[in-house]
């Protein structure tokens, strides 16, 4: 393929993916994350669990409205639907854009100055130019790779940080090669007891490696997705920050470290509640900004639907008007559009 059809390519798929108002579904949850939210459920997590329940979230009537790409986990880019296509397949006849997960999970960073610190960088590069390869031949046109820093008294540290950065930059041009968009996701873990000022000291320099190596790899902006992590309080803080503190938080650090090149934004949830990760995205989005804000998220947009599914097939209908909920006011939230009163009037949003 010549440079230039790659670069269209790239263009097409981005253009489709930032289009003001839709997001992104992460369906890409690996065995194992899938496995302990349905168990957290009473579900079963068998193979034809997984696909029945991914199934009925993308056969939602009237999703395609609101989400412009699903990232989907290996195992469901091979799996077949109970009408006999294959889920890229069904895909595409919804106008929704197949991307694959393609990071192989998170493994010890070693020789820490404190050994103590315990803090992780993620693998999969090596033969990722054929995976990417094959996954296109089966209809991905993007993909996703999740970097994640946690944050205590003396991490992320510098090598954490420098590291995660070029692994990221390296796997976007990668992809960039195969005429794959990349989500590059820097994640700053929720899960400790910071402030948001913390969040806010550690985010910066995470960001900001993230796009001197981005840089430094000739990756183009223009045809990348960076589904960050917002500027927010942890979750066992005592000082909750409020939607208006981590909406100009996370605002001020992106203005800081993310060019204008890039077209589109699209966070991850990272354990907020639903409903905060719906407020926040649209305080974020009452401000004029040079980049879309929307969503990429897993747990925001499905954990309803998750727990009223159930496993049962008579839940359905009742499941994908949760989640037809959550995709609707996000969508909202994406043009600064959504209001709480919204939340009470759910029933009337449903199709
Ligand atoms: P959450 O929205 O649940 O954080 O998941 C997003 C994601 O894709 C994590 O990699």
């Amino acid at each position: 393929m010549t440079a230039n059809a790659t670069v269209n390519e790239l263009a097409s798929t981005i253009k489709k993916l930032a289009i003001k108002g839709k997001g992104i579904l992460a369906a890409d949850e690996s065995v194992p994350t899938i496995t302990k939210r349905f168990q957290a459920n009473g579900i079963e997590s068998t193979e034809d669990s997984r696909r029945a329940y991914r199934e009925m979230l993308v056969t939602t009537p009237g999703c395609n409205q609101f989400i412009a790409g699903i990232i989907l986990f290996e195992e469901t880019l091979n799996q077949t639907t109970s009408k006999g296509l294959l889920f890229p397949q069904l895909l595409n006849q919804l106008d929704i854009l197949p991307g694959i997960k393609v990071d192989k999970g998170l493994i010890p960073l070693i020789n820490l100055e404190n050994p103590a610190q315990k803090e992780e960088i993620t693998q999969g590069l090596d033969g990722l130019p054929e995976r990417l390869a094959d996954y296109k031949s089966k209809g991905a046109r993007f993909a996703k790779w999740r970097a994640v820093y946690a944050i205590s008294q003396n991490t992320p540290s510098t090598l954490a940080i420098q590291t995660n950065a070029e692994i990221l930059a390296r796997y976007a041009a990668i992809c960039q090669q195969q005429g794959i968009v990349p989500i590059v996701e820097p994640e700053v873990l929720i899960d400790s007891d910071h402030t948001i000022a913390r969040c806010e000291e550690v985010s910066g320099p995470v960001f900001h490696a993230v796009f001197e190596a981005l840089y430094r790899h000739h990756v183009k902006l223009e045809y990348i997705v960076l589904k960050p992590s917002m500027v927010i309080s942890g979750k066992t803080c005592a000082q909750k920050s409020s939607v208006q503190e981590t909406a100009d938080a996370t605002l001020r650090i992106l203005q800081q470290t993310v060019p204008s090149a890039v077209p589109t934004i699209n966070f991850l949830s990272g354990g907020q509640t639903s409903l905060q990760a719906t407020a926040h995205l649209n305080a974020m989005n009452q401000h004029v900004l040079p980049w879309n804000l929307s969503f990429s998220y897993a747990r925001a947009l499905q954990e309803d639907a998750m727990k009223i599914w159930a496993g049962k097939a008579e839940n359905i209908p009742a499941a994908q008007a949760a989640f037809y909920k959550r995709a609707k006011l996000n969508s909202l939230a994406a043009k600064g559009e959504y209001t709480e009163m919204m939340e009470r009037e759910a029933a009337a949003l449903v199709a």
